[in-house]
């Protein structure tokens, strides 16, 4: 087995709530570079997929690894490990009274101990990627939803993680918005980045993964390394009927 440019590995994933089983044996691994996109009804566990991952939730079996080495879920350790981890959600949560600078610096000065200078030379390279330099002094009220996540990217992005999770990052924004956003994520893909993305856009997650999940149930029920094909003839019955719910042409 190859294990040389593998960020992240899951084996044999067990997650119930209250006794309902959410995560149903998931064996997953993400290497260096790949873009993962994991699509399923609503309600099959795909935040709670990434959550475990993340260590926001406990889990009852198996193992979560990164850079090969199991997460001992301490809480010194999954600090260690939320810096690896990059993470960015539906709500964006930036900090209203701070500008624009000062939310995507406070980590890396913050918990990173990153010189403050370095920290924001850096950030401001990364705003002016997502179009968004000119804004790094206004306060999160004066920008759009549109903008506000892409800045909750560049948040994400200066903490240098190996991994990015997204969950569902479009989905709170107005329709004219989102194509901006997705924007972004495609360029991050384009130039290297890793990353796990929960989406219900299928037109984005067939140009931009390497590699598809679909999840019913918390389970996987059907992997492809050929999104196109998977998007044009899905193989179970399953994704079938789940894709035949989305227009994407
Ligand atoms: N904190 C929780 N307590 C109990 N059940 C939960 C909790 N979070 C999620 N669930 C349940 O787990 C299942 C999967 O949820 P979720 O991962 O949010 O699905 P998805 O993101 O695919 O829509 C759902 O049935 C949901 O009701
Ligand atoms: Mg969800």
């Amino acid at each position: 087995m190859e294990h040389g440019n593998e960020v992240l590995r899951i084996e044999h994933l067990h997650k119930e709530f209250e006794g309902n089983v959410i995560i149903n044996d998931i064996s997953l691994t993400v290497h260096k570079g790949e873009v993962i996109v994991v699509i399923g009804p609503s309600g099959c566990g795909k935040s709670t997929l990434l959550r475990c991952i993340n260590a926001l939730e406990d889990i009852q079996g198996g193992q979560i690894l990164l850079d090969g080495v199991p997460v001992d879920r301490t809480a010194k350790n999954i600090s260690r490990m939320r810096e690896k981890i990059g993470m960015v959600f539906q709500s964006y949560d930036l900090f209203p009274h701070k500008t624009i600078l000062q939310n995507v610096t406070l980590a890396p000065i913050k918990v990173q101990k990153r010189k403050k200078e370095d920290a924001e030379k850096e950030a401001v390279e990364l705003l002016d990627r997502v179009g968004l330099a000119d804004r790094k002094d206004d306060y999160p009220r004066q920008l759009s939803g549109g903008q506000k996540q892409r800045v909750a990217i560049v948040r994400a992005l200066c903490m240098h993680p190996d991994i990015l999770l997204l969950d569902e990052i479009t989905a709170a924004l107005d329709p004219e918005m989102v194509h901006e956003v997705l924007e972004v994520v495609l360029s991050l893909a384009r130039s290297g980045s890793t990353m796990l993305i929960v989406t219900h856009e299928m037109a984005f997650a067939r140009a931009v993964a390497n590699r598809i999940l679909f999840l019913d149930d918390g389970r996987i029920v059907e992997e492809s390394a050929d999104p196109k094909k998977f998007f044009a003839c899905p193989e179970t019955e399953r994704a079938g009927a789940f894709l035949k719910t989305f227009d994407y042409e």
